[in-house]
């Protein structure tokens, strides 16, 4: 068994293969673990599960490693699949009336994944306790981060905290702790992981780091549910997150474009120049030949964003439409914002992208700027000055 800290220890799996999460909603280069741990106190408790396809593997690691008899209790911290998945067959192997401890919508939807009226499911909320021999488990729901049902688990006495999905990365690595794996890589996935999945939530997320730090818990360990540990100066994953929470920006800015063949590519490269005149940087990216999930966090990051998109069939292409709604859905703040792309007759496009990008809540800078198949010098040089005027916004002190 991992020990993560006095009596806790980590019983998951390590699922190297994945290359692909929520479906296909969300790339993950470096795969993924599905975190479970227990406590081994005078009452045993195992806290969370895996995802189902590797359940037979997991459960017969539970009795083997702690031995079904022995576990006293269960807390599910959120019930999706990747975490709740096993419960089924664990519960299968305890003892017949072994309470799981979750919030009250994770109970509602534990009936609704298992059909099993028979179990017995305590609800808890925020700050209530269960004294589990030297230690206390305190939970704290974390709803909407990023589930109604969603909640951490708190150990009183060993300074450790279950956090589930907050504080987790896709990465799947040798080994466990922050201070033994790259730290480069586990800031890219936690971050591409926050951009990706809390992004959204942003201001419940600021909130409950504050709701956290006033409860004034002692914090040593950090055990999200997917990736690595929080070990070393636990606390500083916390601090990230009140930072990209708060409308994070980094100073770059993002050039997408999507085209048929290269006259848009052609603008996106001028409205570059702009930027780099300006002395902005800038990362420019061919949509369609981008991984969304990277773009996403690309975006997130970025203090602008511009987009374009030749015109077909009256609108945008299809990859720069899917651009549109995942800025749309992930709430993506604080940006600027602005629209280009090139048009054989019609020419609706950059007027649909900068539309979306206002209705986004970006700052929106410049017109929808078009060019009539194939851009001429003096179009370029428009878009160049829409690439200046990007820049001026963006190095404008935020009110
Ligand atoms: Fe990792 Fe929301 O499940």
């Amino acid at each position: 068994m991992v020990q993560v800290s006095k009596n806790i220890y980590w019983h998951g799996y390590k699922h190297w293969s994945l290359r692909s999460f929520h479906g296909n909603e969300l790339s993950t280069h470096r795969a993924s673990t599905y975190n479970s741990y227990s406590v081994q106190d005078k009452k045993t408790v195992i806290v969370d599960t895996v995802w189902d396809p590797f359940k037979e593997e997991y459960v017969e690691g539970i009795g083997r490693e702690i031995g079904f008899a022995n576990v006293d209790m269960v807390v599910i911290n959120h019930i999706e699949p990747d975490h709740g998945g096993s419960l089924g067959l664990l519960m299968e192997r305890l003892p017949a009336g072994t309470p799981i401890y979750c919030t009250g919508n994770c109970e509602r939807a534990i009936r609704r994944y298992f059909y099993n009226p028979d179990w017995r499911i305590v609800p808890v909320k925020t700050g209530d306790s269960v004294n589990i021999g030297e230690y206390d488990l305190v939970f704290v729901e974390m709803r909407m981060l990023h589930w109604p049902d969603s909640m951490m688990t708190y150990v009183r006495g060993a300074g450790t905290v279950f956090s589930n999905d907050a504080f987790g990365q896709h990465y799947c690595t040798s080994g466990y702790f922050n201070d033994t794996v790259d730290e480069c890589e586990i800031y890219q996935e936690a971050l591409k992981y926050f951009a990706n999945i809390l992004a959204p939530f942003a201001p419940l997320v600021t909130k409950k780091v504050a709701e956290i730090e006033a409860m004034g818990l002692d914090i040593d360990v950090i055990a999200p549910s997917h990736g690595v540990i929080w070990r070393k100066d636990a606390m500083q994953i916390i601090r990230k997150y009140a930072e990209w929470a708060n409308e994070y920006t980094d100073g770059f800015v993002v050039v997408t474009y999507d085209c048929f063949y290269r006259a848009t590519m052609q603008m996106a490269e001028a409205v570059a120049r702009g930027l780099e005149g300006k002395g902005v940087p800038y990362k420019l990216y061919h949509c369609a030949a981008t991984d969304m999930s990277d773009l996403i966090t690309d975006m997130f990051c970025a203090s602008g964003v511009v987009v374009g998109s030749s015109t077909i069939n009256n609108t945008v292409h299809r990859t720069t439409a899917a651009l549109l709604d995942e800025i749309k859905g992930h709430k993506l703040r604080g940006k600027v914002g602005a629209a280009f792309g090139s048009y054989g007759w019609s020419g609706e496009a950059p007027k649909i992208v900068q539309d979306s990008l206002r209705d986004a809540g970006f700052e929106i800078v410049g017109e929808p700027l078009r060019a009539l198949f194939a851009p001429s010098e003096a179009d370029l040089d428009i878009c160049a000055a829409l690439g200046r005027q990007v820049a001026d916004a963006v190095l404008a002190p935020r009110t």
